[in-house]
C-alpha cells in the first residue's frame, strides 16, 4: 500500500475523488495552509489526519510539512489545489515524489486564471495535466493529461464545471497507476511499464 500525503488549500474536490479511490494507496495524512476549509472538512469526514499550517512564515510551514512527509513515510506527495509555492529546498529534499494537477494543457497557461486564458485565446481544446513539481511554477514533466472540447457558449465558469469532473478522473488514475507501479518517477525520467514517457499519457 503505497502512502500518500496531499496538500490542499480550499474546496478538496480532488482529495475526495482520492480519498473515495482508495486502492492501491493510502491517504496518510493531508496538510491544508488555510483552517476551516471544506477540505479539511472533508479529510476529518474520512477520518484521515490532517494539520493545518501557517503559511506566513513559509520556511518554517515547509520544514513541518517535510517532517510530517518523512515521519508518515509517505511515498507520494500530491498538490491537489495547493495554492503556495513550495521553494526549490523543498522540492530538492521530495524530489521525484511530489505531482501536481493543473487545470491546463501544459505547457499552455501556467498560473492563474487558466479557463478564462482559454476562452480569450479560442482555444477549442482545453484540459488538465498531472506533473511533477520542480523548482518553477507548474513546470515539471507532464506525466498525464485529459482533453476537453471548448464549445462556443463556453465561459471560464462552465469550462471549470466540465473540467473538474475529468480532473478528478485523471488524478485518481494516475496516483493508482503510480501505486501498481506501472507509472515510475526515476530519477532518469518518467517510466511507464519501464518504457521512457515521451509524450503525456491521455486519460479521458
Ligand atoms: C483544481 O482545478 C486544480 O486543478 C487546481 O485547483 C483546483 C482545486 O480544486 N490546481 P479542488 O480544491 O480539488 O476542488
Amino acid at each position: 500500500m503505497m502512502k500518500v500525503t496531499v496538500l490542499i488549500s480550499g474546496r478538496g474536490s480532488n482529495l475526495e475523488a482520492l480519498l473515495e479511490n482508495q486502492t492501491d494507496y493510502q491517504i496518510v495524512h493531508v496538510i491544508s495552509n488555510k483552517p476551516d476549509i471544506r477540505g479539511l472538512t472533508i479529510a476529518k469526514a474520512h477520518g484521515v489526519v490532517n494539520s493545518y499550517l501557517n503559511w506566513q512564515n513559509s520556511e518554517h510551514a515547509e520544514l513541518m510539512a517535510s517532517e510530517i512527509i518523512e515521519q508518515e513515510q509517505s511515498e507520494l506527495v500530491i498538490l491537489a489545489g495547493f495554492m503556495k509555492i513550495l521553494s526549490s529546498k523543498f522540492v530538492q529534499r521530495h524530489r521525484q515524489k511530489i505531482i501536481n494537477i493543473h487545470p491546463s494543457l501544459l505547457p499552455k497557461y501556467p498560473g492563474l486564471h487558466t479557463h478564462q486564458q482559454v476562452i480569450d485565446h479560442g482555444d477549442l481544446i482545453h484540459g488538465a495535466s498531472v506533473h511533477l513539481v520542480d523548482e518553477q511554477l507548474d513546470h515539471g514533466a507532464v506525466i498525464a493529461q485529459t482533453k476537453l472540447t471548448v464549445e462556443p457558449k463556453d465561459d471560464a465558469l462552465t469550462l471549470a464545471e466540465k473540467l473538474i469532473a475529468k480532473e478528478h478522473k485523471l488524478l485518481t488514475q494516475v496516483v493508482s497507476l503510480i501505486a501498481q507501479q506501472h507509472i515510475k518517477l526515476n530519477h532518469q525520467g518518467i517510466s511507464v511499464n519501464d518504457q521512457p514517457l515521451l509524450a503525456p499519457m491521455i486519460i479521458d
